[in-house]
């Protein structure tokens, strides 16, 4: 089965055509930009959800230049448009992303990819202030895997599978993978899959705390939709300290960490939305928030 999956994804890996070369038709988006790689929407019933597909499918998804790109445009489109509250990253029901374009790799020299900061610019997605929900249905491998692990929480469809197979080339990860799979899963999983390439099922990484929830394949992007249509409902002014707060675990020392949250959660106290949503619990209605 390992042997049969590996070979037929020999192609998405090896053949990968390159970005320039592909011609796939420009979409327009909402905000009237164009996108070669990607779709870009708003949905949910207050249109409040920003859902980017990623959309290379005879690569299988595979992340290149060109699209990353177009995901920081994307992005930055929807960091500012003050209607979205949360945004999904999601890619077919075959491939999230598999893996990074390898002929985009395969002649670069060393003095190219220090020189050039290599990636450097692949991290865009973790720096973003509203929530981010990944939506992974078939393969998040190597470059794949790391996008999904830059965003916040992250959906399965049951037939998923993450991996970081760059050991198999002949390389290691290069987008944050070492680190974050690490922090996500612990060292005995993250080493394995590292030093093997081996990949996890959905089943598997939602035991280790990779992934929150899994959906059948069909269901899944609906379901992260309305996990951002929750999000998108609360105070977006709060849910960037949240978010502040829950990410300085991952940077910070348990003592520097509490203060921080202490800071974020006495500065709540300065927001309208804090007030509103205490005064309608005590009396017993919906917020309303402002974003004040
Ligand atoms: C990389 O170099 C090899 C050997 O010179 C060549 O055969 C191959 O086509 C090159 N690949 C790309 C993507 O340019
Ligand atoms: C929520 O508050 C805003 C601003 O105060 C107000 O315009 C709006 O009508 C309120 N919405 C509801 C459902 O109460």
């Amino acid at each position: 089965m390992a042997v049969a999956l590996r070979s037929l994804l020999r192609p998405a890996w090896s053949l990968a055509p390159a970005c320039l070369l592909l011609r796939a038709p420009a979409r327009l988006s909402s905000a009237g930009t164009q996108f070669q790689y990607l779709v870009v929407e708003k949905k949910g019933v207050k249109q409040n959800v920003g859902v980017i597909q990623l959309n290379r499918p005879k690569a299988l998804n595979a992340l290149c230049d060109g699209l990353m790109n177009e995901m920081n445009q994307a992005l930055d489109f929807f960091e500012k448009d003050p209607d979205v509250g949360a945004i999904v990253i999601t890619g077919s029901e075959k491939a999230f992303a598999a893996g990074a374009d390898i002929k985009e790799m395969q002649n670069r020299t060393f003095q190219e990819c220090y020189g050039g900061s290599f990636l450097a610019h692949w991290n865009r997605v973790s720096l973003v202030r509203k929530p981010v929900i990944a939506a992974v249905n078939g393969y998040a491998l190597g470059g794949g895997c790391e996008l999904a692990m830059m965003c916040d929480i992250i959906y399965a469809g049951d037939k998923a599978q993450f991996g970081q197979p760059e050991i198999l080339l002949g390389t290691i990860p290069g987008a944050g993978g070492s680190q974050r799979l690490t922090r996500a899963v612990g060292k005995s999983l993250a080493m394995e899959m590292v030093l093997t390439g081996d990949r996890i099922s959905a089943q598997e990484a939602k035991e280790a705390g990779l992934v929150s929830k899994i959906y059948p394949t069909e269901k899944l992007l609906e379901e992260a939709i309305s996990c951002g249509e929750k999000i998108a409902g609360n105070s977006k002014l709060v849910t960037a300290m949240a978010k502040e707060a829950v990410n300085a675990a991952f940077e910070m020392t348990l003592t520097e960490g509490n203060k921080m949250e202490k800071r974020l959660f006495y500065a709540t106290f300065a927001t309208d939305d804090r007030k509103e949503g205490m005064s309608a619990f005590v009396e017993k209605r919906k917020a309303n928030f402002t974003d004040h």
